[in-house]
């Protein structure tokens, strides 16, 4: 572990104080240490991955060992901030001894100093097994895009008394099975209030409102890296698409017109040298 890396006992303390936290999806190496570089709390290798890395219609057919793979880039690139690796669908399902041999290879070979899991009560005792293993844990509720189609769709969650009501006693579940932190996703924000004050660890909010003691964005979306139709909740920061969009444009016209690569581009070669090459090629 690197000296200056952030604690879970930090981020605890930043929630006491209501210093805010921040989270954001990273993928790679050189996206990690640009977001280690300004500051960023946690870094979360996202099962999102599926969908804006490897253009999935859904976060559920990434797998362990993709997940992995691109937690240890981001791992390379990042000193200061938490990586969170997140668990994949099929990953920690099937029972605890699985849940536990997943979030081990990614501490182990992914290098995350925690793991993320979707769901409330049924994932109880994945938590209290991967946190006996010594593991810190994040738990996840609200919308959990791996089982979106079990909840009717990417739509809000905990908009009646009921429903926000279980997702409360949810969150306390989760706190009290061990998890050290929890991301709360697209629920109203007088919902996510009363949660993140109820909670002793820190909640990380997604489309939960400003109450909760941290934010996370998807990387793409943050960016403007996705297409038009993002959910209501996200905030372009940067019109990246755009950008990118013109400089391939630009290279492109370069390479047809002839104007890249110029003099200044190539390698260069003694008259010599080259004269000798042209004799050893000359008659072939
Ligand atoms: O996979 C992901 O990017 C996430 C965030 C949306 C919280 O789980």
């Amino acid at each position: 572990m690197t000296p200056d890396k952030l604690s879970l006992l930090r981020l605890t303390e930043m929630k006491r104080r209501g210093e805010k936290i921040v989270m954001v999806t990273a993928y790679d190496a050189p996206s990690a240490r640009l977001a280690d570089a300004q500051g960023i709390d946690l870094l979360l290798v996202g099962d999102s991955a599926a969908m804006v890395v490897m253009g999935h219609e859904s976060t559920v057919p990434v797998t362990l060992d993709e997940m992995v793979m691109l937690t240890a880039a981001v791992a390379r690139g990042s000193r200061r901030a938490l990586v969170v690796g997140d668990l994949p669908f099929g990953s920690y399902q099937p029972s605890d001894e699985v849940a536990v041999s997943s979030a081990v290879r990614m501490v182990k070979d992914g290098g995350a100093d925690l793991v993320k899991l979707e769901g409330s009560e049924r994932r109880l005792s994945r938590v209290r097994a991967i946190v006996d293993a010594g593991i810190p844990v994040m738990g996840h509720i609200g919308l959990t895009p791996q089982s979106a189609t079990k909840l009717g769709g990417y739509r809000p969650q905990g908009q009646t008394a009921g429903s926000a009501s279980d997702l409360f006693d949810a969150a306390l579940a989760l706190e009290a099975a061990g998890c050290s932190a929890l991301v709360l996703e697209a629920v109203p924000a007088v919902v996510a209030a009363r949660i993140t004050a109820a909670l002793g660890v820190p909640v990380i909010g997604i489309g939960a409102g400003a109450s909760c003691d941290g934010q996370v964005l998807v990387w793409h979306d943050l960016l403007g890296l996705t297409g038009d139709r993002v959910p209501r909740f996200v905030q372009r920061y940067a019109d990246l698409a755009g950008e990118i969009s013109r400089a391939l444009g630009a290279y492109a016209s370069d390479v047809r017109a002839g104007a890249y690569p110029q003099e200044k581009h190539t390698y260069p070669m003694s008259d010599d040298e080259r004269r000798q090459f042209e004799a050893l090629v000359g008659n072939k």
